[in-house]
């Protein structure tokens, strides 16, 4: 895999940085367009993918994974339609890890689905550590009645604002095309393979689920208005009522306001053209007792637009 090379200067520019860290594709390769599946009959196959996203990773690791005849589904729009049974020949999901775990509405969402597929592969998105988190997914499924064949997960930009710079993050190169080609392999070939975990990881991630105050059965579910607030350099533009896959955002005649159960996927901040949207001083959280990083750096994947994320979660 090609890499671009150090430009020499000390600041680098976003593309240059999207470069180093394999984002910046071009082409077939930037949109999936491999072959499509064929079955030992010359059938074609057919494959579903579902996904989560509030910043885009796990919208372009799921593009990525389909072909001309996949049919990709976002899951708050599945849940809005109360859709829950589906069959394929393949089924997959795609989304972002939060505390190692499924973002809440994805819990939901394998609580209620009945997925029918002779193969079902789930891929997890992670920033920095992923300590167990394929092995909960694994046990969460299981529990729910869906086993999967196969979970891995593929690093890429962390977009946890307490204790990441997102300008730091996209400068990082998180070998995204060789863990995607990997992944890509793995599910061509209908590997069945679950990441396994240690006793190491097991033991962090208990740890950071006690000290985050979180109930391992939940996840992340907190309330908006307790952690967000909206500043003055807002400008009405609406994008925070689009991107919310919870549909938390109003626009009132006082202003904007949110409300209501929270998935912490950041989807509002991240995307807030405005910067606007900020946390609220929480002195006695243990997450936010410190603010975040750099209230100036916000993040989307470089390859997915804005449409695509306010299409994906649009309530
Ligand atoms: C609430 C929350 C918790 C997160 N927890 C973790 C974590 O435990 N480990 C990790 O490596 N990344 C963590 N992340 C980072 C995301 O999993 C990662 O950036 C993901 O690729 C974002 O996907 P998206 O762009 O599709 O939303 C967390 C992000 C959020 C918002
Ligand atoms: S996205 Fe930001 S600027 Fe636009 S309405 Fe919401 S808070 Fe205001
Ligand atoms: S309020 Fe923000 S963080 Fe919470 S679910 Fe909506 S977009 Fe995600």
């Amino acid at each position: 895999m090609m890499e671009a090379k150090d430009n020499g200067k000390k600041g680098i520019s976003r593309r240059d940085a999207l470069k180093k860290m394999g984002l910046f594709i071009t082409g077939a390769a930037a949109f999936g367009a491999h072959a499509a599946l064929t079955s030992c009959d010359g059938r074609k196959k057919k494959r579903i993918i579902f996904y989560f996203t509030a910043t885009g990773n796990s919208l372009y690791l799921a593009r990525q994974l389909a072909d001309n005849d996949t049919e990709l589904l976002s899951i708050p729009q599945m849940m809005k339609l109360d859709r829950h049974d589906f069959e394929a020949d393949e089924i997959g999901i795609v989304y972002p890890i939060y505390g190692h775990m499924p973002p809440n509405m994805v819990r939901n969402f394998i609580r209620l689905a009945r997925l029918t597929a002779a193969y079902k592969f789930a891929v997890l998105t992670y920033g920095m550590l992923d300590f167990n988190a394929a092995e909960l997914w694994d046990g969460i499924s299981q529990k729910n009645g869906t086993k999967f064949d196969y979970i891995n997960t593929v690093m890429m930009v962390d977009n946890w604002l307490p204790n990441f710079d997102m300008a730091e993050q996209i400068k990082m190169n998180k070998h995204i095309p060789e863990q995607l080609e990997k992944v890509k392999s793995d599910i061509g070939r209908q590997r069945h393979w679950v990441k396994p975990a240690n006793e190491q990881a097991r033991r962090a991630h208990d740890g950071f689920v006690s000290f985050a105050r979180l109930d391992p059965e939940v996840g992340f579910l907190m309330r908006s208005e307790k952690y967000f607030r909206i500043t003055d350099a807002c400008v009405d533009c609406a994008i925070c009522t689009e991107v919310c896959p919870r549909g938390n955002y109003e626009l009132t005649s006082a202003g904007v306001k949110t409300e209501g159960d929270c998935d912490f996927c950041f989807a509002c901040i991240h995307n807030c053209p405005q910067k606007a949207i900020q946390f609220v001083n929480l002195p006695g959280d243990p997450l936010l007792a410190h603010g975040e990083v750099n209230p100036k750096a916000r993040y989307r994947n470089e390859h997915v637009s804005l449409w695509s994320i306010k299409n994906a979660n649009r309530q």
